[in-house]
């Protein structure tokens, strides 16, 4: 194949991004407009705040990226954009300004499932091989994914319930500590000692995880301390929150690499920013011999770089779509 640059849109949650890649390894131009300070008000995200922002933004985001890379449409091969999983106002504004650009400028259109996306981000790094297992964390998603080929997804295992950025998030409303605080409590748990007694979930053979058990945990303590007038040490509960959390993701992660003879893992998702996650993992796998990849922080939580990537590999396998492409805002990666 030829050079590919990919123009790729995401607007799957609160941020709306528009990036050109090269050949599905190369950052040409990313733009990100985050709407964070914005939900932070309410505590999460509003879906219908979310999507009417969107809509202000994408046509300047998208403009503001072809000007970053000083191209034109007419240098664009192909458009790539998230259509799920997702909140399905702010997809249908992504997937309906991709839709228009390759209706108007008359390029293929490729359809990305979002999880598939964060895989990617793991190629910015370097080239993906395969097998290989992806460990997606984010505040949507807890899933372990095998790739036996490019671009091929067998699901393992995900979460039951709560996924890990989520229970981040709730843990640091515990605290106090305003949305998103996955980040925060990262921070503290680096500083505090491992004080509290919480359960490690679903300790079982599975695959799958289970947090919503540790976040209840979590907020019983809190309540149990108010009600006895104890201070609640928040470092000393946010290293021990890490620690259940590291343990109970690296250790579905090592049996699923183990079980399946696989040498090669990637880490995916905002939460794959964590500093436990990332420690933990990388130690475990130097003892292993396993080769550990994790995108630069930059690519970890929501960008449309990561989607131009997946984009091209999804392009390369023959996947596009026309004009009656939809949002999804529940679809499976497999
Ligand atoms: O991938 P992402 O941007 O959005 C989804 O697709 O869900 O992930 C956002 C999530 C939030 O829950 C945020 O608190 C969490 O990733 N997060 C972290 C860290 N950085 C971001 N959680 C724990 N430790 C971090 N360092
Ligand atoms: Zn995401």
């Amino acid at each position: 194949m030829n050079d590919k640059y990919i123009l790729a849109i995401e607007s799957s949650c609160d941020e709306t991004s528009c990036a050109i890649v090269k050949n599905g390894s190369e950052d040409i131009a990313t733009v990100i407009s985050s709407q964070i300070d914005i939900h932070k008000n309410f505590g999460g995200v509003v879906p219908e705040v979310a999507s009417r922002h969107h809509i202000k933004n994408i046509t300047m985001v998208i403009e503001e990226c072809l000007n970053k890379a000083n191209m034109t449409m007419s240098d664009i091969d192909a458009i790539g954009v998230t259509y799920g999983p997702g909140l399905i106002g702010s997809l249908l504004v992504g997937v309906e300004a991709a839709k228009t650009l390759a209706w108007v400028y008359h390029k293929p259109l490729i359809p990305v499932n979002h999880i598939a996306g964060h895989i990617y981000a793991n190629n910015l790094v370097k080239k993906m091989e395969y097998p290989l297992i992806a460990l997606v964390v984010s505040g949507g998603h807890t899933e372990l994914i095998y790739m036996d080929k490019e671009y091929s997804f067998k699901k393992l295992g995900s979460t039951l319930d709560d996924a890990v950025g989520e229970c981040y998030d709730k843990v640091a409303r515990v605290a106090g500590i305003p949305y998103p605080g996955g980040p925060v409590i990262d921070k503290m748990a680096q500083n505090g000692k491992d004080e509290y007694d919480l359960p490690l979930p679903l300790d079982d053979d599975s695959y799958n995880f289970s947090f919503s058990g540790l976040k209840s945990a979590v907020i019983n303590l809190a309540h149990n301390c108010e009600q006895r007038n104890e201070e609640l040490n928040k470092e000393n509960l946010a290293t021990s929150f890490q620690n259940v959390v590291v343990e109970s993701i690296t250790k579905k992660t090592m049996k699923a690499l183990k079980d399946n003879n696989v040498k090669r893992l990637v880490v995916a998702g905002g939460v794959s920013a964590n500093s436990g996650i990332r420690n933990a993992l990388k130690e475990l796998c130097e003892k292993e011999n396993i080769d550990l990849t994790v995108p630069d922080l930059k690519y970890c939580t929501d960008n449309a770089t990561m989607i131009g990537a997946a984009a091209y590999f999804a392009y390369k396998n023959g996947i596009t779509s026309n004009l009656s492409l939809s949002a999804d805002s529940g679809i499976d990666l497999v």
